[in-house]
């Protein structure tokens, strides 16, 4: 089978969170499936300077008025087709974001071209390859199935992948006699109280829905994680799936992981030793062996990022440390750096994106924070799993799904693999660190937590297998 997948991120081409490990992996993972993806992407400039080897397959002369090229290249194991248009992709901030963290004024076209172009391929407009089936992530893909519906060529089947439900590519009316749709898509696809949203237009357009972990799935039903799309969602339930991220065994392997200071397997986890040290050092920590507490996250509000500074006092006077990686919202990145100054050596901050240091805290941090308000899936506990850092998270979506509790039953069945806690408050994280503290303690109950959980299978196989089968579902229904 042939599938189209368009994103607008694509490890380890271009990343600003875990939609692009997913789509970086997926297909890698689906190959053993006799699956062929190609994947579909802008022409961003980190983009452009890594695939030079790239062959110019198509000219698009008019996507929305646009001119594009579209270009092909491997990389890395992967297909990927890449839309070369200067005007909308080369750009000095972010895929989304100028230098000053705004949002471009027109990605609503840059996105909507993105979209048309998967369109147009679906349609035969890359000559020698058709695919069977398109896939696509999150609103800046959303429309693909929408102009698929449109077109005057046969529909094939679709599906769209809902990461993140809060980012809805919401956008002006006025805008809509641009995107090149005939009028009546306005009222039967894309209109949301006045405005467009992309999403919404995808989620009523694609043959099948899924989400990125089974709790989410669930949770997207009700008002308060469907963010105004729960009632839509509600009516393609019938086409509504769950189904887990798993991870890239190859690049989250702490036996071979190049980018942590020394490699280990489960059997040897005495040599984490050494990554903590690096780490220490690093984040200019005490080298006391109170635990560390680790943060690899975006700064915002749907990571709980704002309980933390609720918290700190307690980390501190109980004697462990916190090194924390991330970038996001300005007050509290302001907020954590603060806290770094007032409590030299105990509390560490890098503001910024950095691949190779978030491999490092996965190997050298003792427990990684998640206080997530929701989570679709989460990337960063499994990748703690299997580098036996124990993850402590909010019991919520994908992080409910995949973290044992270290419960009294669980401990005693030697299932545990970590501590969840909820409501998520600074009250109730403040109690889960206190009981990540009395385990660390106890170093075997700890080793243990730390074995179970790098035993836990949080590979692409069953995933990549329920994909697989989704897949052909569609394709054999005729979409
Ligand atoms: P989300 O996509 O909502 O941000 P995920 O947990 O699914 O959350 O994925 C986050 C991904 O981004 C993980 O691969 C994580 O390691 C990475 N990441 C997050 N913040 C940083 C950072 N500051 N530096 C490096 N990697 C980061
Ligand atoms: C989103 C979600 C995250 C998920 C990721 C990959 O960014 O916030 O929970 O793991 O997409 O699916």
């Amino acid at each position: 089978m042939k599938v189209l997948s368009v994103a607008s991120e694509l490890y380890p081409l271009i990343k600003t969170g875990g939609l692009a490990d997913v789509a970086g992996a997926l297909p890698l993972a689906l190959k053993a499936h006799d699956i062929e993806t190609r994947t579909l992407i802008p022409g961003y400039p980190a983009v452009m300077k890594a695939i030079r080897k790239a062959v110019k397959r198509v000219e698009f002369t008019d996507l929305l008025g646009e001119h594009a090229t579209l270009l092909e290249a491997k990389h890395e194991g992967l297909d990927v087709l890449v839309l070369d248009s200067p005007t909308l992709f080369e750009r000095s901030g972010g895929p989304y974001v100028d230098p000053a963290s705004r949002d471009y004024p027109d990605n609503w076209k840059r996105f909507a071209v993105l979209s048309k172009a998967g369109a147009e391929i679906a349609a035969g407009g890359l000559p020698g390859w058709q695919p069977d089936l398109i896939h696509v992530h999150d609103w800046q893909t959303a429309l693909t199935p929408v102009y698929m519906r449109y077109a005057e060529t046969p529909e094939l089947p679709s599906l769209i992948t809902i990461h993140n439900i809060a980012f809805q590519g919401q956008f002006p009316a006025s805008y809509f006699p641009y995107l090149g749709l005939p009028p009546h898509a306005y009222w039967e696809a894309i209109e949301y109280y006045g405005t467009m949203s992309y999403l919404k237009a995808g989620l009523s357009t694609a043959h099948a829905l899924s989400t990125v972990s089974p709790s989410y799935a669930e949770e997207i039903l009700t008002p308060e994680f469907g963010m105004g799309l729960e009632g839509i969602i509600a009516s393609r339930a019938n086409d509504l799936y769950g189904i887990v991220n798993g991870i890239d065994a190859q690049v989250w392997n702490p036996s071979t992981d190049p980018l942590i200071a020394t490699q280990y397997a489960s059997g040897a986890l005495k040599k984490r030793q050494a990554n903590r040290a690096a780490l220490v050092a690093r984040f200019g920590l005490d080298e006391d062996d109170g635990p560390i507490f680790s943060i690899v996250s975006r700064l915002t509000w749907q990571k709980g990022m704002d309980l933390l500074g609720e918290v700190i006092e307690d980390i501190v006077s109980a004697g462990a440390k916190l090194a924390i990686l991330g970038s996001g919202e300005s007050a509290l990145e302001a907020q954590l750096l603060a806290a770094a100054s007032r409590y030299r050596n105990r509390i560490g901050v890098v503001i910024g994106f950095d691949e190779p240091l978030s491999h490092l805290m996965q190997a050298g941090a003792d427990a990684i924070l998640i206080p997530s308000r929701f989570e679709p899936c989460g990337l960063t506990q499994l990748y703690a799993l299997r580098y036996g850092c124990v993850p402590v998270v909010a019991r919520t979506g994908g992080l409910a799904d995949t973290i044992v509790d270290a419960n009294e039953a669980a401990l005693a069945g030697g299932v545990a693999t970590g501590i969840q806690f909820a409501p998520v408050t600074a009250n109730a994280l403040r109690r889960a660190i206190q009981r990540t503290m009395r385990l660390y303690r106890d170093p075997r109950a700890w080793a243990q937590l730390q074995k179970q959980g790098m035993k836990s299978d949080v590979s692409w196989g069953r995933s990549a297998e329920r994909y697989a089968e989704l897949y052909q579902r569609l394709v054999s229904k005729g979409h």
